[in-house]
């Protein structure tokens, strides 16, 4: 099988990170990428053929990842315009939406091309993300293995049956992590003002997420189960929850992630604009 990725940037260095040794051959796989440190490092990392331009045999590739900036993507598939024919195109970047990377490509001689879209996330880097996906409808039940297979090397998968989720997915999980980089911060800050040193603060709040995180994975209880057992009545949780409901901090998470999704919404008819 042959993979390539327009564009070996962060997330893509993931992506083949995460597949290399799971089911992938480094092999099978071509970068174009336009940065030649990047280029090196990919080679000499993983050994996987590099390219600074699209050749013949990434136009004939079984999987295209597309792995550029949303704003870079016109550009970079004018090459590809008309000519890819059998190919699963599979993007990754923020906000663009399947009929302007179908138009880009040309429409690739079919009704309905086979692309799937993605939102990963960036504890993807560490092989801890979670992608949400959507399959066009040109996209066999093989074709939707076979991109699930290719992002679960770097997290777990959701697939929506509606595009429009994926700008949900953006609030969610896409912008999620900013949100739990900022509570930890808080827990951090709070640790700083009660006298602690800055490593231990970290320590406290960063271990504080992990441990809450991974006992919400792993316990049969729902989370709202969880924090009611760890909340005894008049005691320091409780005190603690009754705070952050006065200050109206669910709700506040809730408009977030709907701030985040309309958001997502704009770039994507501002991305996908002629
Ligand atoms: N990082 C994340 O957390 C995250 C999360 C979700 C989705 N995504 C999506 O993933 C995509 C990649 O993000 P990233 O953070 O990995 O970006 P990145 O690090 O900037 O990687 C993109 C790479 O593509 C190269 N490039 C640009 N135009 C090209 C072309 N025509 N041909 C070949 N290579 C080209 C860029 O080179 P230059 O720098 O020289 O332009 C850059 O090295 C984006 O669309 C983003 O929306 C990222």
């Amino acid at each position: 099988m042959k993979i390539s990725f327009l564009g070996g940037g962060n997330m893509a260095s993931a992506l083949i990170g995460g597949m290399c040794g799971r089911g992938f051959e480094a092999t099978d796989i071509t970068v174009v990428e336009l940065d030649a440190s990047i280029r090196e490092r990919l080679r000499a990392s993983y050994g996987v053929a590099v390219l600074a331009a699209p050749d013949a045999g990434v136009f004939d590739s079984d999987v295209l990842v597309l792995a550029v900036k949303p704003q870079q993507m016109k550009a970079a598939l004018v090459p590809f315009a008309g000519v890819l024919r059998e190919t699963l195109v599979i993007s990754i970047a923020a906000g663009l939406r399947l009929i302007d990377i179908g138009r880009w490509l040309g429409n690739m001689g079919v009704p309905y091309p086979p692309l799937v879209r993605c939102m990963p996330n960036t504890p993807a880097l560490v092989g801890a993300g979670v992608t949400g996906m959507f399959a066009a409808p040109g996209v066999d039940a093989v074709g939707r293995e076979l991109a699930g297979r290719i992002l679960a090397t770097v997290g777990s998968i959701v697939w929506v049956d509606d595009e429009t989720r994926l700008d949900t997915v953006t609030g969610i999980s896409g912008s999620g992590p900013a949100y739990v980089f900022h509570f930890i911060e808080a827990l951090e800050t709070a640790g700083l003002a009660q006298g602690f040193d800055a490593a231990s603060a970290r320590r406290l709040a960063i271990d504080t997420v992990l441990g809450a995180a991974r006992l919400a994975e792993a316990s049969k209880d729902s989370p709202s189960t969880l924090r009611e057992k760890v909340t005894s009545k008049g005691g320091t949780t409780a005190a603690a929850l009754a705070h952050l409901a006065a200050t109206g901090w669910h709700d506040a998470l809730v408009g977030a992630v709907e701030a985040a999704s309309a958001r997502s919404r704009e770039l994507g008819e501002q991305f996908g604009q002629n």
